[in-house]
């Protein structure tokens, strides 16, 4: 963590995504404080959590929640998943950032359930004592090195067929430990390992984040870090925020959504990051006009260099505490019959007819062109390559819609120095 404050470079050019104009607050008087009970937080579940590495700045009153209103601070109900804040790391700049917990408040409730009475404990139990005393801990506890049989049997998408060049990736870029940066586990703590662990059987998205980061071009927010259960990343606007704007809006947001998925399924690391489902929740807005995916949970990952390991006995069962805890215990398809145009044929469907309607064909500005191609880019009868190409057609013929100015600083120095504008 704080070797990633320090460096400077690639926080500023963090500060571009996602973290929208920052407010100058001109009264910076002390103000009373919250009173974050650790239950609130899920302080008191660790170590089974995802880390504590935001939880100062939370005592430290630079992260207010919504609904922040001097004299008298109301914390929201505990009973929610996520909250909108204002978070400052100097005290006078406040950027928008979400907090949310890794599953539901329910699901916590139903996992930790679930983790008592596989130790034949009814009621309650000391969660951690009952996860440290599995044979997945111990494997885990007694490595140094993250192996593809710690995982099996966990839903989380991206291990669904993990080759050990993802999971040391998983490691090197892990930002809950004092000592990021190394591919071995020398320096976690047998602590760490269990919040490592119950953050992969939970929710992938503290993870993603923190492998694939904004400063080094992946279209994800930034990661702030985390307090017991809570976990804290940029703010952003909705996508349905844009339906009711202009064509040219919608045009580019349309662009944006099938290059980032573009860029997800083909990148210099080769690694192939594919959607398992998607929702218009998925994707959000920064200040700029960038678009973003805020919920890495459903991103499926395949290893185009090393390939996947195929499960040497398929008839095992690696069904363990670990696999059910995201509230499901189904896991996916294999990576096997992953479709390379998966992710756009999901998009084609759900999202981009959001964005791009028979409305705009109407008022005759948008080539009708660009609904028979969403239609054939949707259609699962399609070949792959059918596919791949109704992307290519859409994609240039909304280039010309997207606009230069104040509404798409992304875009900028990219819109100065072509001659097209
Ligand atoms: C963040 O601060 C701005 C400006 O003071 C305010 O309008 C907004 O409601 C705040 N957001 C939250 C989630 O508190
Ligand atoms: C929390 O919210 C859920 C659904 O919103 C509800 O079913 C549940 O009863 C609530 N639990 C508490 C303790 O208020
Ligand atoms: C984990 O490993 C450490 C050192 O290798 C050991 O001290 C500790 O007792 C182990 N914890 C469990 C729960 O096995
Ligand atoms: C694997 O084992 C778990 C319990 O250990 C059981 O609930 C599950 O049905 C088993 N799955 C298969 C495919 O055998």
């Amino acid at each position: 963590m704080a070797s990633a404050e320090a460096l400077v470079g690639a926080w500023w050019r963090g500060l571009l995504f996602c973290l929208g104009m920052p407010l100058v607050i001109s009264d910076p008087s002390p103000i009373p404080g919250y009173t974050f009970t650790r239950s609130f937080l899920g302080l008191d579940k660790c170590n089974a959590c995802v880390g504590t590495s935001i939880c100062k700045k939370l005592y430290k009153e630079q992260i207010r929640l919504e609904g922040w209103q001097p004299p008298q601070l109301h914390l929201p109900s505990d009973n929610r998943t996520s909250y909108e804040a204002n978070y400052t790391d100097d005290l006078k700049t406040w950027r928008p950032v979400v907090l949310s917990r890794l599953v539901s408040p329910d699901m916590h409730q139903l996992a930790d359930k679930s983790i008592c009475i596989s130790a034949g404990k009814r009621k309650s139990c000391s969660i951690e004592t009952v996860l440290r005393a599995t044979p997945r801990f111990q494997n885990l506890n007694n490595s140094n090195i993250l192996l593809p049989s710690m995982v099996q049997g966990l839903v989380t998408p991206m291990l669904r067929c993990p080759s050990q060049r993802l999971l040391d990736r998983i490691v090197h870029r892990y930002f809950e430990v004092a000592d990021v940066g190394s591919v071995q586990m020398k320096h976690f703590t047998s602590k760490d390992k269990l919040r490592l662990l119950y953050t992969l059987a939970v929710n992938q998205q503290p993870l993603i984040l923190q492998m694939f980061p904004g400063n080094e071009g992946w279209p994800f927010p930034r990661y702030h870090g985390s307090c017991g259960r809570l976990m804290m990343w940029a703010g952003c606007r909705p996508l349905r925020s844009l339906y009711p704007s202009s064509l040219a809006q919608r045009s580019d947001a349309a662009y944006q959504i099938l290059h980032i998925t573009q860029s997800l399924a083909s990148n210099s690391l080769h690694f192939h990051l594919y959607y398992t489902s998607v929702s218009e929740d998925m994707f959000g807005i920064a200040e700029d006009g960038r678009h973003f995916i805020t919920d890495a949970s459903i991103i499926g990952i395949i290893d185009l260099q090393e390939g996947f390991h195929t499960e040497t006995d398929t008839q095992a069962n690696h069904t363990d505490v670990f696999s059910c805890l995201s509230g499901s215990c189904v896991r996916g398809p294999s990576c096997e019959t992953i479709r390379s145009s998966q992710s756009f044929r999901l998009i084609c469907r759900h999202v981009l007819p959001k964005l791009l309607t028979s409305t705009d064909v109407q008022s005759s500005r948008l080539p009708r062109r660009v609904i028979s191609e969403l239609t054939v880019c949707s259609d699962p009868t399609q070949s792959d390559q059918r596919i791949h190409k109704a992307v290519q057609i859409l994609m240039d013929t909304l280039q010309p819609f997207r606009q230069c100015n104040s509404n798409f600083g992304y875009r900028y120095p990219e819109c100065r120095y072509s001659d097209k504008f």
